[in-house]
């Protein structure tokens, strides 16, 4: 899950590179380097930490030269050290790379029998020394290529660069993105399009097992069996200019309050307001065929499906389930004939996702997805594709994803239900006008932010939190609790309020804060009863309730943040809220890296 561009230009490729890298960081930013070819001979800069170390040894230390790649590591093997960083190189082939090459130790025994020494403890490294052996052995690039890249077991994608050819670069894809740029007399990869959106829209998605050769004359793409193939050019969608901060510290805090504008946003591309009614794009689905939804994603967007399957199982009496990706993809889950599988990923990249994806196609599943980039891999192996619109998200913690990931499953499961006959016309008509409201009331919650960030001072100073709520209120425990961890590095636990008692009750004294997520419900009187037992042992607790919420909940609780009253299905639009800025509030509070916390990445691209 590392970014890697590969460009053939016609000016400076150093700077070049790393404007393209500076769009790749959302893949991992434990170092970064570039390498160039100057008079013909390799030549690199590399650095620990963020892109912007690089560029300050650039600055003082430029590296000429019109072809080059780089690279923005999430480190796999090896610590996140100068040596570790790519390109790795020998005298005759610089390598950038993105995956894991899975059979590098008995690759790296071989090489080494053969007196290849090697100087770094990552396994792209026998990427270098294979294709470098070939060479000697007297193959040209491309042949060499190809002949290592047969040999790489693993995900990943490659960029070469050869030593005395300044018109050649050629990229390998299996399992991990790789895009090829076409410009004027100049060619490009890109672990996206985003990346090379400032030099050309029009790109190339290569495909599993391509092998492409790029001059300045243009690109020849190579199946794995190395026929010489043709793959279209796309004009890619993707924006040139950078997203910025606006008048906000973070992107996240940015993400948070643009809530209200981009759910707007998803809400309306599936709900006819005139007409009061769902409605989805052409690619929609025969809910009424449909024997069982499966849905599998990662991280937040798992959460997101696990809000869903309430929505689905409810609304429209679907039986539903939702799964890890990583666990999906080798549980060998029964699926039943005509099974839908849904896929909800903000990247549209995360391996396992995708991974999990090709597996429920293979066992004969229909494919939806909803994705937040319309050109992801997710999105093109879907055979439905249900975008949210919430604008390009940079903060690793998702925030505004979720909300619009929440906005298109609640649009899917009314439509589920409309089609299978367990909503009624008037229910319809009173959950869309109660959705178009949502926009309005996600920006009431936000006022809540000086409370907040009041109660965030607190949680700073804890060890220990714990996220409890029944129904729609758990999964938002613990996205509360995964927000928490990622950015403050608390260590939180969300939990259904009623397994509390089953065992983490035991954690509890006056140390351990309990946000209780309570809207007022028909479960709410059970939430409220586990929020005593909570107290009774010393614990403090934060409510998170609407007005009547608050007032039926008795005394003793310490702190309360107070969400608007809103149709009872819709609640977790609202709980993510508070949830979100007291992430942000005590990762402020504690002083961490908020949009870049430690040891993770935007897009998990890596198995
Ligand atoms: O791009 P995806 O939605 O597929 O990513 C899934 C997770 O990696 C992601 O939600 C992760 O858990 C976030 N950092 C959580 O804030």
């Amino acid at each position: 899950m590392c970014g890697i561009v590969g460009i053939i230009g016609k000016e400076e490729a150093a700077p070049l590179i790393v404007e393209a890298l500076r769009r790749l960081e959302y893949r991992g930013y434990d170092s970064a380097g570039v390498a160039t070819l100057h008079d013909g001979l390799i030549d690199r800069r590399r650095a620990p930490g963020k892109l912007r170390n690089l560029g300050g040894i650039l600055a003082t230390d430029p590296l000429p030269g019109v072809i080059g790649i780089g690279h923005t590591r999430w480190a796999t093997h090896g610590a996140p050290t100068e040596s570790n960083a790519h390109p790795h190189a020998s005298d005759r082939v610089a390598v950038v790379h993105n995956g894991i090459i899975e059979n590098f130790r008995e690759l790296r025994d071989e090489l080494s029998a053969k007196g290849h020494a090697f100087v770094t403890e990552t396994d792209t490294e026998v990427t270098v020394h294979l294709v470098t052996e070939y060479l000697r052995q007297g193959l040209d690039p491309v042949a060499a290529a190809q002949k290592a890249v047969k040999r790489f077991e693993g995900a990943f994608a490659l960029v070469l660069m050869f030593r005395g050819d300044e018109d050649l670069l050629i990229g390998a894809r299996k399992g991990s993105p790789l895009a090829i740029g076409y410009g004027d007399g100049e060619m490009f990869f890109g672990s996206d399009a985003f990346a090379l959106a400032p030099f050309t829209n029009r790109v190339t998605y290569m495909e599993e097992g391509d092998l492409a050769v790029l001059r300045r004359s243009g690109a020849t793409v190579y199946t794995v069996n190395d026929v010489a193939v043709r793959r279209p050019i796309v004009i890619t969608q993707a924006g040139a200019a950078l997203v910025d901060k606006g008048n906000h510290r973070h992107f996240m805090a940015k993400e948070i309050y643009e809530q209200p504008e981009v759910l707007g946003h998803t809400v309306h591309a599936y709900v006819n307001a005139i007409t009061e009614t769902i409605a989805l794009p052409r690619t929609a689905i025969d809910w009424t065929a449909v024997s069982r939804l499966t849905m599998v994603a990662c991280g937040t967007a798992s959460l997101a499906t696990q809000v869903a399957q309430y929505w689905f199982e409810q609304l429209a009496r679907l039986p539903s389930g939702t799964d890890i990706a990583s666990e999906f993809r080798y549980r060998d889950a029964v699926l039943m004939e005509k099974g839908l599988a849904l896929f909800v990923s903000q990247s549209g990249e995360t391996a396992d996702t995708l991974a999990a994806l090709r597996h429920a196609r293979e066992n004969g599943q229909g494919i939806a997805s909803v994705v937040n980039v319309a050109e992801s891999s997710i999105a093109r192996d879907s055979d439905s594709v249900f975008p949210t619109h919430a604008g390009p998200e940079i903060g690793v913690a998702s925030t505004k994803a979720f909300m619009c990931q929440l906005g298109v499953l609640a649009s899917l499961a009314i439509s589920a239900g409309v089609a299978r006959g367990t909503i009624t016309r008037e229910r319809e008509i009173e959950l869309v006008r109660r959705l178009l409201e949502m926009p309005r009331l996600v920006g009431e919650a936000l006022h809540q932010e000086a409370i907040v960030a009041n109660i965030a001072q607190e949680l700073a100073k804890a060890r220990d939190v714990l996220f409890i709520g029944r129904g729609l209120a758990y999964p938002i425990a613990m996205e509360g609790a995964l927000k928490l961890k990622e950015i403050s590095y608390i260590h939180a636990e969300g939990y259904a309020a009623g397994e509390l008692k089953h065992g983490p009750i035991a954690l509890i004294d006056e140390n351990v804060p309990v946000i209780v997520i309570a809207p007022y419900d028909h479960l709410f009187e059970k939430t409220i009863s586990n929020m005593q037992e909570v107290m009774a042992r010393g614990g403090k607790v934060v409510l998170i309730s609407d007005r009547k919420g608050h007032d039926l909940s008795g005394d003793g609780v310490w702190m309360r943040i107070e969400i608007p009253e809103c149709e009872p299905a819709f609640q977790p639009m609202l709980t993510a809220v508070p949830i979100q800025l007291l992430a942000y509030y005590t990762a402020l509070a504690k002083g961490t890296d908020v949009d870049q916390p430690r040891n993770l990445a935007k897009s998990v691209t890596v198995e």
